[in-house]
């Protein structure tokens, strides 16, 4: 395990942005993780999974743990169920076509996310109406400050729209290491309620769809829509959704009847942050390196050089004009360091 001075973070970072870590190492057991947690324990720390999510504005000042913990594995079976566990290093998109080639069903709607299945329950990653929290057992974490191992249960992770624990009470005290889902063996859950789906399925006129279909179907709506980080920079949704009173909604939805929307409650409303960023007129505009994906407004690019600075001021500038036009405030779902 060797420590490393002015590391450069361009490849750790699905954004591409050039920025360096004061010191980093990688850890590729627990017991290095324990190891370089006791030893560095007075320094500052900045944990790494896959850098899917978040936007480097500066250097980062603080020994930078990048999270390698491999290996996947069946825990327990029965007729109907299988617990699969895997660390958190492992590749997401990987791990999901592993589970869809024994055929375990529950995570195939959340095909190609980008990011590692450690950093998973922190956002409680979704698409296409699924959600980890549907299929997720537990997570174990280190705490950073005692070394301690803790099991967070489902109900324990507090999940909700891209929140969880991790976010809010316990946030930057623990290191997710492993996480473990509870797959169906049969009678698979096939949810293909979300349009795009049903409208994929119908174009390759699948009728009965099987897992490996319905990732099929992900997989191409997703590669037509979102940008590969590894030809464009990019972080996938840069901002959360926003879910505004009823009443606003209302308001709005007269002046704009063809908006799309969901219901989350009597008294609240989800509205889609791309339509409102669209109707803005900032899809596929860009500022020097950094722009608006053509395809999808709610993503941020970075066409090869801009600064992490660059990419936060659009950002702020978007956030600023829907607030003057719409009266809504979008808020960034990506981290900002
Ligand atoms: N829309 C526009 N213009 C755009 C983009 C979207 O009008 O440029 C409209 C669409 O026409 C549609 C609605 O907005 O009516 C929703 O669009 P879409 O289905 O593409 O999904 P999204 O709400 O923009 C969310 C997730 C994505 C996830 C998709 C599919 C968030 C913040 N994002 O995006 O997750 O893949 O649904 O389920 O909830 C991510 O978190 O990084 C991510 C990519």
């Amino acid at each position: 395990m060797e420590i490393l001075n002015q590391f450069s973070l361009k490849k750790y970072n699905t954004f591409g942005i050039e920025a360096s870590a004061r010191r980093f190492v990688a850890v590729h057991s627990v017991a290095e993780l324990k190891t370089i947690l006791q030893e560095n324990a007075s320094e500052k720390k900045f944990i790494l999974g896959g850098g899917s999510n978040m936007l480097l504005t500066q250097d980062v000042d603080a020994l930078v743990i990048h999270i390698d913990l491999k290996g996947k594995k069946i825990i327990r079976e029965d007729d109907d169920f299988v617990w699969v566990e895997s660390h958190a290093g492992e590749n997401w998109h990987e791990f999901v076509l592993w589970t869809i080639d024994q055929n375990f069903g529950g995570l195939e709607n959340m095909s190609l996310i980008p990011g590692n299945v450690g950093t998973t329950p922190v956002q409680n990653i979704g698409a296409y109406g699924a959600e980890i929290k549907d299929s997720f057992v537990s997570c174990d974490a280190i705490n950073i400050e005692t070394q301690e191992i803790r099991t967070f249960t489902n109900e324990e992770c507090k999940f909700g729209y891209r929140e969880s624990i991790f976010k809010n009470e316990v946030k930057n005290q623990y290191i997710i290491t492993s996480v473990a889902f509870k797959l169906t063996r049969n009678n698979h859950k096939i949810n293909t309620s979300y349009g795009d789906i049903t409208a994929e399925l119908a174009k390759q006129n699948v009728t009965i769809p099987t897992l490996k279909d319905v990732s099929n179907a992900v997989i191409a709506i997703r590669q037509s829509k979102l940008p590969d980080p590894k030809e464009l920079g990019n972080s996938g949704s840069f901002f959360k959704n926003p879910i505004i009173p009823a009443s606003k909604f209302e308001i709005i939805h007269s002046k704009f009847p063809e908006m799309k929307y969901f219901t989350v409650s009597d008294t609240e409303v989800k509205v889609p942050a791309g339509w409102l960023i669209e109707q803005a007129g900032f899809k596929g505009k860009r500022y020097g390196d950094a722009g608006i994906h053509k395809n999808q407004a709610l993503v941020l690019v970075n066409y090869g050089n801009a600064t992490g600075s660059e990419i936060l001021a659009v950002s702020k500038n978007i956030q600023q004009t829907i607030f003057d036009t719409f009266g809504i405030h979008i808020e960034a779902e990506v981290n900002i360091i």
